[in-house]
């Protein structure tokens, strides 16, 4: 079966490509588009789909769209009820379900020669789940929770997958829903709601959580496997923060009463479903499942032995989770993802040519992993471009902006590059077999950022730059057999520095989505302050820096 995905109608429109049940392409229109999130989460904007990312999907395998025996449509538009019956202030929603319900005809008209006829709506939450329980190792046996913002009339599912099977055991019907709360905590906080909450997060860590007790009397578990989410006056707790003001204690405490509470509510939900299946290994999927602190939690508290997270937890993840559900229920064996990197990626003649076509100066040292050890170490501020580009919110050595960890300033430096606010912390990236000496109370190997760690004191004043004001850092661990040439580099840099650690956060500028091609690559060096850009095997050097 030739299964294309297609995530289009709330956030972050991606598609994906499963052949024979193996997950050969997947990525985020705005890669390609190059506009943040591909577009804005508005009902007016339902109707656009990622053409350029199915179209990259289906040349990647050599397919014509003709070729392809099903289109998963991760939302099912039968399922949906009108927004006021399900208790949402959302006027145009009747727009979205009309987009949704034309999404075969549509799909037709943009990538011609497609049968409407091979759409399949997946239903959005079963789509999060398959991203989850099938892309992960333990498709056979494992418990899947998936929380976003919202669905078709839901914003959770509880279930397990049983030899690539899913049982649903529960779902949250809206207008109950975590995601939902923690944008609208993210707008009054004066951040960019459904983008932003990540912020929120970052922001908890500075403060203490003195609005707990409004906030359990407002979201608690239901003691059925379910939640409810009642209406908060967050005015009358903390006054709104408008987007250019500066942020306060009280702005602070409000966002760590909510993530601690989000944390609350998780390991009572996790409890729930352990209680009713005795599974061991935990699998989580939905824009919830980005929050990196409360995965932690679950992973030390839940009783899992095991927590994996789909790297585009977000509804990017759903491209790929409804083709992969579709080709099950067509009776493909379905495997899981080998790893994050299912972009775009160019050979050495391909990036040569770029270099040359835009007469930049370059070299092809004996081993780009030594040149770009050597400029980091020298406190150098490195691009990395390398193999094929992530599918999902995090560089994971593919497109990675890198620097010294030593030094606490370069914290500020990378921020200014990215022109970004300067409580966000950035992470490391570690060998693997050297992150147990230095990080800890969260799970290792961590290949997909999706945790935080606690740094441990020994190690918090050699690499101050990625340790975040509550002492943790959100890791990325790299093995020799996955990743040889980012080991490559990381070992070259500890031979150096005596640090198996590099500060590593995503290859953009303010505002921009991530760098895909070699195009914004170059784009990137050319207007931000970096020392270095490593491109496949050829390194270009700002004049006079690096050495
Ligand atoms: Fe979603």
């Amino acid at each position: 079966m030739r299964v294309l995905g297609i995530n289009a109608l709330f956030h972050d429109p991606a598609a994906a490509l499963v052949v024979d049940g193996e997950t050969v392409a997947a990525a985020e229109e705005e890669r390609f588009s190059r506009r943040k999130h591909g577009k804005r989460p508005v009902p007016f904007a339902a109707w656009e789909l990622p053409e350029l990312a199915a179209r990259w999907c289906l040349e990647e395998a050599g397919l014509d769209v003709s070729d392809l025996d099903a289109v998963a449509y991760s939302y099912d538009p039968a399922l949906a009820r009108p927004a006021d019956e399900m208790g949402l202030d959302d006027p145009w929603d009747h727009l979205r379900q009309t987009y949704a319900q034309r999404a075969p005809g549509f799909l037709a008209s943009s990538l011609p020669g497609l049968d409407p006829a091979s759409v399949r709506f997946v239903p959005h939450h079963v789509a999060h789940a398959a991203s989850a329980g099938l892309a992960s190792p333990h498709a056979d046996a494992a418990d899947v929770l998936v929380l976003d913002g919202r669905g078709e009339s839901a914003s959770h599912l509880a279930g397990r997958y049983e030899q690539g099977n899913l049982e649903v055991f529960r779902t949250q019907e809206l207008p109950h829903s975590l995601g939902l709360l923690y944008e609208t905590v993210t707008e009054h906080l004066g951040f960019l709601r459904s983008s932003d909450e990540y912020k929120v997060m970052a922001l908890a860590s500075y403060g203490r959580p003195r609005f707990l007790d409004e906030l359990r009397r407002a979201v608690y578990t239901t003691g059925d496997g379910g939640f409810h989410t009642d209406p908060i006056d967050w005015q009358s707790l903390v006054k709104q923060r408008r987007g250019d003001e500066e942020w306060t204690a009280d702005h602070a405490d409000l966002a760590s009463s909510v993530q601690a509470r989000l944390e609350e509510v998780l390991l009572e939900l996790t409890g729930w479903l352990r209680e009713r299946t005795g599974g061991t290994a935990l699998t989580l999927a939905g824009g919830v499942a980005l929050n990196c602190v409360a995965n932690t939690r679950l992973f030390e508290s839940s009783g899992y032995a095991d927590v994996w997270v789909q790297p585009a937890a977000g509804d990017a993840g759903t491209a790929l989770g409804g083709a992969l559900h579709v080709a099950r229920a067509e009776g493909d064996i379905t495997t899981g993802m080998g790893g994050a990197d299912l972009g775009r990626g160019w050979t050495d003649d391909e990036i040569e040519a770029w270099l040359t076509t835009a007469r930049v100066a370059f070299e092809r040292p004996a081993d780009v992993a030594e040149a770009v050890a050597e400029c980091l170490a020298a406190n150098g501020v490195v691009a990395w471009f390398q193999g094929r580009s992530e599918y999902g919110p995090r560089a994971l050595g593919h497109r990675s902006l890198l620097a010294h960890p030593g030094h606490q300033r370069n914290l500020e430096r990378l921020n200014d590059v990215k022109g970004r606010e300067q409580f966000r912390p950035v992470a490391p990236m570690v060998l693997e077999h050297r992150a147990r000496e230095i990080f800890s109370h969260g799970p290792l190997p961590s290949p997909y950022m999706l945790f935080v760690h606690q740094v441990s004191d020994q190690w918090r004043d050699r690499i101050p730059a990625v340790v975040h004001v509550d002492g943790t850092a959100r890791v990325q661990t790299v093995s020799v057999e996955d990743e040889p040439l980012v080991a490559r580099m990381l070992s070259a840099f500890e031979r150096r520095t005596g640090l198996p650690v590099v500060v590593n956060t995503s290859l953009n500028t303010a505002g921009r989505p991530m760098v895909d091609d070699p195009r914004d690559a170059l784009e990137c060096f050319g207007s931000a302050p970096v020392d270095l850009l490593a491109i496949g095997p050829f390194v270009v050097r700002r004049f006079g820096a690096g050495r």
